[in-house]
């Protein structure tokens, strides 16, 4: 039986899954590709580091060592950071070799480049392990593309933001005790910035907006909110009124336009994040022809992560040589609505605010905190006026919990 020689790079978390994962599953690798796969070689960074790796696999530091082997067919590259990554999947690609990455952040910066010069060089790309971990999204969304257009792609799509809102609400912790746990359970790292500023977030919409749409918003434009405004107090008082607050990504196409937002939201009992809870992701997205699709599972970890990348390596080798470019699809036409759409919000602080004929106010949650509808325009104007005001829209359609009494208006 012929083989097929892969070289993973890294050796962390997710290297060693792919590792341990072409291991336990050699045999149906070999079924379902008519070909053994073997671990040629394992680039890592720290030499002192206790690793098992067998001893016919080529360790190393050097990466012009792997790229020197007589056999080379696919890279994995699990890595942190843009480079040397970037550089690496550059020359793996010019040697011939497919590659398949899980590393978000370098392919929403390169991603476009990296898979110009695959088609270039006739190999393949795979990155579904830079979306959701274990969900197969980018599989799903490249199936559903080929008649359905979509219109829109909703996700949950950090584990570690989850986790922390999940555990706040639970556990009635603190934002602090919340991060905290994370980095005990390994789902946080030392500086969790990317996760609860919401930067990886915005990485993964950006790669999948390329593959719903065939381009990306501005980045400039896409407003990226992580989870730090949340707090205790916000958290109990939207669960009085049964909403949730999920951390939520969200790209749209109306008419021949891409918008982009990536912030803390807040569903109902009624909409599909509800009920995604801890770590898990959450994948929905809209088409034409078969409406609204969820996808929900693991977001990361090393098995998850691993599944991505090790149906990936099928993938990749399966479609020697297959097209992977970002299509640009025809824009789907949209009904115009007449003047701004009306929205719903979660708004804080809502003390010295006199009754304002553009709102609708349909929910106390406490004192200071309701869900009214307004405008967006409306709403920031409230907050320009008022330092302390925050607020938080409404995914879905709101269902009035408690309707508001006519008292509570007075006393504002
Ligand atoms: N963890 C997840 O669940 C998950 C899920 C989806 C995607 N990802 C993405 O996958 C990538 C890897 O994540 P991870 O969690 O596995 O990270 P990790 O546990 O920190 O491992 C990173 C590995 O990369 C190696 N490395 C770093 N710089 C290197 C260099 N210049 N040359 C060679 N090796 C180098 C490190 O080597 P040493 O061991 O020698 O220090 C380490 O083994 C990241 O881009 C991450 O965003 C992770």
């Amino acid at each position: 039986m012929s083989v097929i020689k892969v070289a993973i790079l890294g050796f962390g978390t997710v290297g060693e899954g792919v590792y341990r994962t072409i291991q336990s599953h050699e045999e149906e690798l070999a079924s379902v590709l008519g070909k053994k796969v073997e671990v040629a070689a394992v680039l890592i960074r720290n030499k002192e580091k206790d690793r098992n790796i067998n001893e016919d696999v080529l360790v190393t530091t050097d990466f012009k060592e792997i790229l020197c082997l007589p056999q080379l067919d696919v890279v994995v590259e699990a890595i942190v950071g843009k480079e040397p990554p970037l550089t690496f999947l550059k020359k793996a690609i010019e040697r011939g070799c497919h590659i398949i990455t899980a590393n978000k952040e370098m392919f929403a910066h390169h991603g476009k480049e990296l898979l110009k010069l695959a088609q270039e060089n006739k190999v393949s790309v795979g990155f579904e392990a830079t979306v959701a971990g274990g969900i197969p999204v980018i599989q799903t969304l490249g199936q559903l593309l080929k008649i359905n257009r979509v219109q829109q792609v909703q996700g949950i799509l950090n584990g570690t933001s989850n986790f922390i809102l999940t555990e706040m609400r639970e556990k009635k912790q603190s934002f602090a005790q919340a991060l905290l746990q994370a980095q005990k359970n390994g789902f946080a790292e030392a500086d969790p910035t990317n996760d609860v500023e919401g930067f990886d977030a915005f990485y993964k919409t950006m790669i999948l907006s390329r593959i719903a749409f065939g381009e990306e918003p501005n980045w400039q434009d896409v407003e990226r909110e992580g989870i730090t405004s949340v707090t205790r107090d916000l958290i109990d008082a939207a669960e009085k009124l049964g909403l949730r607050f999920k951390h939520v990504a969200s790209i749209n196409r109306e008419g021949g336009q891409i918008t982009g937002s990536v912030q803390p939201v807040l569903v109902g009992k009624e909409h599909p994040f509800y009920h995604v809870e801890g770590v898990e992701n959450a994948v929905n997205v809209h088409s034409d022809i078969v409406g609204r699709i969820t996808l929900q599972g693991p977001g990361a970890g090393m098995f998850p992560t691993a599944s991505a990348i090790i149906e990936d390596l099928v993938y990749v080798c399966q479609n020697h040589y297959h097209d992977r470019s970002f299509k640009q699809m025809a824009a789907v036409p949209i009904e115009q609505k007449k003047g701004q759409i009306s929205e719903t919000w979660l708004v804080h602080g809502l003390t010295k605010t006199k009754i304002n004929p553009l709102i609708t106010w349909l929910d106390q949650a406490s004192v200071d905190t309701f869900i009214i509808r307004a405008e967006k325009k409306d709403v920031v104007e409230l907050a320009n006026q008022q330092e302390d005001l925050v607020y938080f829209p409404f995914l879905g359609e709101y269902q009035s919990a408690i309707k508001l009494k006519p008292k509570a208006l007075s006393a504002l």
